[in-house]
């Protein structure tokens, strides 16, 4: 059984301070995940965080998002260097705990093609899961035909991955505790856009890689069940709970 987690970047960083990290967010998770490893709740787990405070803040230093790119090689290296800078961090609070986590780097294997389809190699990633390891992917900066490199978020990786290495369940460990409905409570299931139209639609507009409205239309076509949750959340997650929001198309 094959598990895809992403952290995301405003749970393991600060969002309000370049290149911050927020520690005990971090560690929690860490703990998380080795517990759930080491009882044997998940067996094979593929790990993705998020840029947060690392990559956002270069990326729009830089004004490249995933659809705006750039062809400043300059600007390419510290986008994918403040993302490196963040994932040393990952694999070391999960080294601290024996977490078998090795790193994956999107820049290196994947690409966009002119219309922005992602192609993300997986084969590495499932001989690493086969061989015991933990792979640890990121959002990253990846080059892109006819506009040189732009973002890859963490959402985009974790979809790919999971349809290439077929995961079973796929985790969103984010600030909110799942889709929220008029009255900012936690939508149980999601199995069709329509449902959540008139919630979602529009209303993430500023938001780069994506927002909510594009997570769940990207969700829903997944072949696995997904879902969205809070940090708070995360052991249940791992203990093969459903919390927050599950999402199935
Ligand atoms: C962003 O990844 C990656 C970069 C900006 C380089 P995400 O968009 O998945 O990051 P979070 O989880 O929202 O912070």
């Amino acid at each position: 059984m094959t598990t895809v987690l992403k952290l995301g970047g405003s749970v393991v960083t600060d969002k309000d301070r370049p290149e911050a990290l927020d520690g005990p967010a971090l560690d929690a998770a860490a703990d998380a995940v080795a517990d759930a490893l080491s009882s044997g709740d998940v067996d094979d787990l593929v790990v993705v965080h998020g840029g947060g405070s690392f990559g956002h803040h270069h990326a729009s230093e830089h004004g490249v998002s995933t659809t705006e790119g750039t062809r400043d090689a300059g600007a390419v290296v510290q986008i994918h260097g403040a993302m490196k800078t963040l994932d040393e961090f990952v694999l070391a609070r999960l080294h601290d705990r024996s977490v078998p986590a090795v790193p994956v780097h999107p820049l290196s294997v994947a690409s966009r093609d002119r219309g922005g389809d992602l192609s993300l190699p997986t084969r590495g990633v499932e001989t690493m899961l086969g061989e015991g390891f933990v792979p640890v992917l990121h959002g990253d900066v990846v080059a892109h035909e006819g506009a040189g490199a732009t973002i890859l978020s963490g959402d985009e990786v974790v979809t790919a991955v999971a349809e290439g290495v077929g995961a079973d369940r796929v985790g969103f460990c984010s600030t909110v505790p799942g889709v929220l409905d008029g009255d900012e409570a936690v939508i149980p299931e999601i199995r069709s856009y329509e449902e959540v139209a008139d919630l979602l639609g529009g209303s993430d507009a500023t938001d780069v890689t994506g927002g909510m409205a594009g997570k769940v239309r990207a969700l829903l076509d997944l072949g696995a069940p997904a879902t969205i949750f809070g940090p708070d959340d995360l052991r249940a997650f791992l203990a093969g709970e459903q919390p927050g929001t599950l999402i199935r198309g």
